[in-house]
């Protein structure tokens, strides 16, 4: 293992992924940093955070013995270590949103963006970033997030807790790479965020509809039972769920 520690750069996850570039990195290189200038989210979005106040940090995997089309399971192990971990923090009502927002009490805690290294059609390396809120405690422009300390009112230190979010990686990764597949989905699929209950979800066009959550195809689909009950698959640039 390596830890880069940064005090400030565009995104940990680029500086990471340009870093394997120029250099063979060892598994779990980890670039940590206490700001970032241009935070990057899931699906082009931007991700914001106070200067100090909370964890962001990417790791790099190998991922070279994971076939392609069960790259999703790098999110789903990823979803359930960060999850392990909060727990250990004793976080409340711990939920995944898919494809891998962590929620407590139905507000998002914490972001995960993953970016997968591919040569030759093969799996590479994996840039696996998290963000997680942990001391901030103003989110007035982010109506549905929270943070560790809003939920409990402790300061936590965002070492100790990287830490314990890493050492969980390496344990659900040793899974994955044992090939426990159907362990690692239902587990996933048991923490799922509004898992058969009804569901709204906006499509591309921006187009509302409902159904209930049944499923994830192997690789990350959202399987949703619709009215006269049809089960159809989703990936993530056709949907989002709304509640
Ligand atoms: C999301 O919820 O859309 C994903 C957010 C991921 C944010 C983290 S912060 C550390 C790493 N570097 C980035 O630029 N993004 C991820």
């Amino acid at each position: 293992m390596r830890i880069i520690k940064l005090n400030a750069i565009d995104s940990t996850n680029s500086y990471l992924k340009q870093l394997s570039v120029e250099e063979s990195l060892v598994d779990n290189t980890i670039v940590v940093t206490n700001y970032q200038t241009k935070g990057r989210g899931q699906m082009g979005t931007t991700w914001v955070s106070e200067d100090s106040k909370n964890l962001m940090f990417s790791v790099l995997k190998d991922v070279s013995w994971l076939h392609a089309d069960k790259s999703f399971y790098i999110s789903m192990v990823t979803s359930l270590a960060i999850i392990k971990s909060l727990e250990y923090f004793s976080i409340p009502k711990l939920r995944i949103k898919w494809p891998n927002d962590i929620l407590s009490e139905d507000m998002k805690v914490c972001g995960v963006l993953i970016e997968n290294v591919i040569k030759h059609t093969h799996l590479k390396d994996s840039i696996i970033g998290i963000g997680l809120n942990i001391n901030q405690t103003d989110f007035s422009n982010l109506p549905k997030a929270t943070s560790l300390r809003l939920i409990s009112g402790q300061v936590f230190n965002l070492d100790e807790v990287m830490i314990m979010i890493i050492k969980e990686i390496t344990y659900y990764f040793k899974l994955l790479k044992a090939g426990r597949f159907q362990e690692i989905k239902n587990l996933y699929e048991t923490l799922l965020f509004r898992k058969d209950k009804p569901s709204t979800f906006k499509d591309a066009e921006g187009s509302m509809f409902s159904g209930f959550i049944k499923s994830v195809s192997n690789s990350g689909n959202l399987q949703v039972l619709l009215e006269d009950d049809i089960i159809k698959e989703f990936d993530l640039k056709e949907i989002s769920l709304l509640y």
